[in-house]
């Protein structure tokens, strides 16, 4: 029987939004599921279920924090605990983690600058480039002539500044300027790279009437990753069919 290919989520926060989501739709779709994240109560507990749920392997990993070093140990902990079943090997990665922050400038602390240049830049950099390496040795997908895909969880405010978010706008937009870098430096060897605008709020739960499901998100992503080489997509926009703004 054929490996099963697996996905890297990193980000899952209380394993009730778009990480978890995107777990369970690659785990429902044959991949083998990777987590990383901090909280490690959450994280494990979400792992034993959906490998109870899937039948798929699921492996945890816990990090510290994302600063750079801890991010690269928790990232060397991952690959060789994929070797048991080396021949699917690891075929997307998603970076779904980050630092929102809404507030007027001169209220913003230099901590808080420094939260989000690393959690939504200098992490982005090193996720990044631990999975291109990874990507770099797989084999052509004969499916989609791809060696690998790499996902970031996006925002509006990538795109354009407004008021309360100087520090979101500056720091998703270097990630989305990585992304589209990355995308082109990449592509060539059949690396998929892409950005995901996700312009409205995630719902937290099932009842609310406005925000995008992460579910349906999640089936955005599985379809980013099924895309071939000839024609793919670096920058998806997703919106709610009753956004308000
Ligand atoms: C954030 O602060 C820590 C020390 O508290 C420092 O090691 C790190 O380099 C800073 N990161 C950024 C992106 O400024
Ligand atoms: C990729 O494969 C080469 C040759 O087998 C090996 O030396 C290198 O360590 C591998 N890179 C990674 C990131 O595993």
């Amino acid at each position: 029987m054929a490996s099963r290919p697996w996905v890297l989520i990193a980000g899952l926060g209380k394993a009730a939004g778009l990480g978890a989501a995107s777990a369970q739709l690659f785990a429902k779709s044959g991949y083998n599921i990777a987590l990383l994240s901090r909280g490690r109560h959450a994280l494990e507990g979400f792992a034993q279920d959906l490998r109870t749920q899937s039948g798929v392997e699921v492996a945890s990993f816990a990090t510290r924090s994302y600063k750079p070093q801890d991010l690269k140990d928790a990232m060397d902990n991952i690959w060789p605990s994929l070797k048991s079943d080396a021949e699917g090997g690891i075929r997307a990665a998603i970076w779904n983690t980050g630092f929102a922050i809404f507030k007027p400038f001169l209220s913003t602390t230099p901590e808080e600058v420094n939260q989000s240049l690393m959690l939504n830049t200098e992490a982005a950099f090193m996720f990044s480039r631990e999975c291109l390496l990874q990507f770099q040795n797989n084999s052509v997908d004969l499916e989609t002539g791809k060696k690998g895909t790499l996902i970031f969880t996006g925002a509006t405010a990538a795109t354009r500044g407004s008021a309360f978010t100087s520090v979101f706008s500056a720091t998703k937009s270097a990630n989305r300027a990585l992304s589209q870098s990355l995308a082109k430096e990449f592509g060539k060897e059949g690396i998929h790279v892409a950005h995901a605008l996700i312009d409205g709020r995630i719902q937290r739960d099932d009842a609310e009437e406005f925000g995008l499901k992460p579910e349906s998100i999640a089936k955005a992503y599985l379809n980013l990753v099924k895309q071939e080489r000839s024609a793919w997509t670096w920058e998806l926009d997703l919106r709610p069919a009753n956004e308000r703004w």
